[in-house]
Formats: structure tokens, sequence, C-alpha cells
């Protein structure tokens, strides 16, 4: 197991966004996690990749504590853990997010680098490797205005794979794709799980769903359901 949420609760002042949700995901496994526009997807997502702060529950990666309850409180892990339990779990952004002053190589190269997590010539190499299999070669240089939505998410994907992630989160990734770019972002995802990460998707595109998944997730009135 990668990812275990137990008991997870959260609310914006009065209004509650979930309450009590428990799942787990399977190394390799894709999850998607459907529900009307407002159940709570992106905060769920932004709560297991540490960018939001839940109320009540646990999060588990890779059998360390990102965050536990403990008399009444969250307490998130350490700081030195904690940086190593947020490399497992990438996340690709609704709207992508890439740097927009950065060229394409710096948006890939940001994070690592910042972390010290390997020699700059490593992660330069890595950056390549990743822009070829993703087939955005000679793209290196260029910033992201002056690349297509499918170019950009498929940059945003690189990015987060730059830490090497156990789990890969991504916020409606084929919002705003054709049916070509939308095919070749499924197999990326359908390569990523088979060589072992496990994959969460949030989207409201059942035929992506239908294609892809595993497994369903439902978020409605707080709870989730599964299919
Ligand atoms: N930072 C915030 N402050 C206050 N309320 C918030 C905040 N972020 C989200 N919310 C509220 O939490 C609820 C869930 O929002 P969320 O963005 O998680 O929904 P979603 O399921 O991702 O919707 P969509 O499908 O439209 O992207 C909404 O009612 C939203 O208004
Ligand atoms: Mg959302």
């Amino acid at each position: 197991m990668v990812l275990s949420v137990e008991n997870l609760s959260k609310s914006f002042g009065k209004t509650q966004v979930f309450s009590n949700i428990s799942f787990s995901v399977n190394k390799g496994e894709i999850v998607c996690i459907r529900g009307k526009s407002g159940e709570g997807k992106t905060t769920l997502l932004r709560c297991i990749t540490g960018l939001e702060i839940p109320d009540k529950g646990s999060i588990k990666i890779n059998n360390m504590y990102l965050c536990k309850e403990k008399n009444n409180l969250i307490q998130y892990a350490q700081k030195e853990e904690l940086q190593s339990i947020r490399q497992e779990i990438g996340l690709v952004f609704q709207a992508f997010n890439l740097f927009p002053h950065m060229n394409v190589m710096e948006n890939l190269m940001e994070a690592a680098v910042f972390l010290k997590n390997d020699s700059v010539e490593n992660i330069r190499t890595r950056a390549i490797k990743l822009l070829k299999r993703l087939d955005l070669e000679g793209k290196e240089n260029s910033y992201p205005y002056q690349l297509s939505g499918g170019q950009k998410q498929r940059v945003a994907i690189a990015r987060a794979c730059m830490l090497n992630p156990s789990i890969l989160c991504f916020d409606e990734p084929t919002s705003a794709l054709d049916e070509q770019t939308r095919n070749q972002i499924s197999k990326i995802i359908r390569d990523l799980s088979s060589q072992g990460m496990a994959i969460i998707i949030v989207t409201h595109d059942n035929g992506f769903v239908d294609e892809i998944a595993q497994r369903i997730i439902t978020m409605k009135d707080r709870k989730i359901t599964f299919e």
C-alpha cells in the first residue's frame, strides 16, 4: 500500500468539505475520483499532497505518516522526514501551474536542484530523458506561453516525475485537450502505472474514467463511495 487515508475531515469555516473519509491506494494502481463541482476533489488532492491541512484524520505514504491526529490536533512529520515524504507524492495541477518566467528545462530542474537531491548534471540528464519520453525534445528552451495546451500538460507531467514519486495525482488532466492529446496523456499515465507508480486522477471525463480506471471513488455529500 503506498497511500492510506484514514478518517480524514476538512472544512473551510462553516463549510464541511468532507468528513471521516478513508481509502487506500496500492502500488501501480490507477484510481479515479469523480464528483460534482465543489464536492471537494481538489481539496482532497491538496490534503494528500501536503498543500492543505486537514482538520482530522491521518495520511500515510509508504508507511510513513505525512500527518496524523494526536490529542485532537493534526501533527505533521518532522522537517527532514516531511521533505522526503512529500517527494514521494507529486501533483499535476488543474491549471498546470508552470513557472511562467522559466523555460521548460528550468521548470523541470527547479525542485530537484532546490532540494539538492542529486548533482545538477544528473538532474539535467534526468530532465532530458523525461522530455524525450514525453515527446518534448527540442522544447527545452521554450517558455510556457510558447507551448500548446497539450505540451504544457506534458511538461507539467514531466516536472512532477522529476522527483520520481511513488504516487502521482492529476487534477482534471484531460480538460481542454483534443482527442489525440488526450490519448497520448492516457498512454503516458498507463506507462507510469505499469512501472509501479500509483496514480490518482480527479476527472469529470467519464470516457476517460471508463478507459483508464482500475477503481473509482465518488465524492458526494461529504462522503466517498466505491464503485
Ligand atoms: N481555500 C478555500 N477557502 C474557502 N473555501 C474553499 C477553499 N478551497 C475550496 N473551498 C470550498 O471547498 C469546496 C470544495 O472545493 P474543491 O475545489 O475541492 O471542489 P472540486 O470538487 O475540486 O470542484 P471542481 O470540480 O469545480 O474543481 C467548495 O465549496 C469550495 O468553495
Ligand atoms: Mg477541482
